[in-house]
């Protein structure tokens, strides 16, 4: 079957991993015409006036699905976030993050099966950007919560974890000083277990501070953890470096209406950029989420096909000492990608 998605390469390493996604891609036998649209330093690069470009938000609209890469944010000055625009923008309300100990990859924890996935609520929070300044040497950043989004990311989190036969989702919080905003976001997580998963699938509340730290103790007592926005954010990242680092966590963005943005854990990297150093693997191990994401969306099984043979490809070159120098390897981002491909 054909299909059709919008392809972001973005900023920094972004057009090199996504070419190396979309090679891979299409050497597995994917039928995939891509609309490539801007975001980030690229688009205004490219002369277009703002960073998100409306044309690209519309062009996700049309084909709902898009693969992207980094966009970079200025900090402490400068334009906002792309990446929080766009997941504003398109109700991209849910974040997907497995993060899965790798044969071939060795870390701290390789003999620990470690085996997560975060799910982070993706519109609101601290990053609703909502800033002003007081008065002079005094500002304020406000947190936001809603009990729509808040149900919503708990009654996904649970779905995920039910379809996927996972056993547990674990809330990180901070309801004991934050009892308004982290009070209704864990309030509304526990009436949604009670009410529809009890019995299905197990539900525990952990303060987020004692739980980074049983994460880094003992990281497989853990199953689905569910956050707000920027607990997810940082948790992701964590979670990163427990089996290898941003180079091997991929990341989908799911919204209403089978809108979907797939998208690395990692920024744009500006420090390798442009030098053939960058790990392609997060944003492959994406496209390969985004195979499955079509494969439910549109009856195409051929798509799971292609996913397993992607994933078997990159298994295999990982076993066998081909990874990049991230990973402890000595292979750039072509020569990995040529070595996934000569595997496929
Ligand atoms: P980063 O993830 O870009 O880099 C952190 C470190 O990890 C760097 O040393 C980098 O070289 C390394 N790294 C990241 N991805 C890698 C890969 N695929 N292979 C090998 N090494 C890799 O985070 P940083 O430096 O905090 O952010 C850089 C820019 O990216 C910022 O402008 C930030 O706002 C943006 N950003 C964008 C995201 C997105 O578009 N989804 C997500 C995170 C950050």
């Amino acid at each position: 079957m054909k299909h059709t998605a919008v392809l972001i390469p973005g900023d920094g390493i972004g057009p090199e991993v996504t070419e190396s996604a979309c090679r891979i891609l299409e050497q597995a036998g994917l039928d995939m015409q891509w609309h490539r649209h801007d975001a980030g330093l690229a688009a205004i690069e490219a002369g277009a006036s703002e960073v998100l470009p409306q044309a690209t938000v519309d062009a996700i609209r049309v084909t709902k699905t898009a693969l992207k890469g980094p966009c970079t944010t200025p900090i402490g000055e400068g334009f906002t976030s792309v990446n929080v625009a766009l997941r504003k923008q398109l109700n991209l309300f849910g974040a997907v993050r497995p993060v899965r100990r790798m044969d071939g990859v060795h870390t701290r924890y390789f003999d620990d099966e470690v085996d997560l996935v975060v799910i982070r609520e993706n519109t609101e929070g601290l990053y609703a950007g909502i800033e002003n300044v007081i008065t002079d040497g005094v500002v304020t950043s406000l947190k936001v919560a809603t009990d729509k989004a808040c149900r919503r990311i708990a009654k996904f989190a649970f779905d995920y974890a039910v379809d996927r036969g996972r056993s547990k989702v674990t809330a990180l919080h901070k309801a004991n000083i934050m009892k308004l905003s982290d009070g209704l976001f864990i309030r509304c997580a526990r009436e949604v277990h009670e009410s529809e998963y009890a019995g299905r699938v197990d539900y525990e509340e952990v303060i987020i501070d004692a739980g980074f730290m049983r994460l880094v103790q003992n990281p497989r007592q853990f199953d689905v953890l569910l956050c707000e926005n920027l607990y997810g954010d940082v948790v992701s990242d964590l979670c990163a470096g427990l089996v290898g680092g941003l180079g091997v966590t991929p990341g989908a963005n799911f919204g209403v209406d089978d809108f979907a943005v797939f998208e690395a854990v990692h920024g744009s990297a500006p420090d390798i950029a442009g030098q053939d150093k960058a790990n392609p693997l997060a944003i492959i191990m994406s496209s390969v989420m985004m195979l499955n994401h079509l494969a439910n969306t549109t009856g195409d099984k051929e798509c799971l096909e292609i996913a397993d043979r992607i994933r078997s490809a990159y298994d295999a070159c990982l076993q066998s000492d081909e990874k990049t120098a991230d990973l402890g390897g000595s292979l750039g981002t072509r020569a990995f990608t040529e070595a996934v491909v000569a595997r496929l």
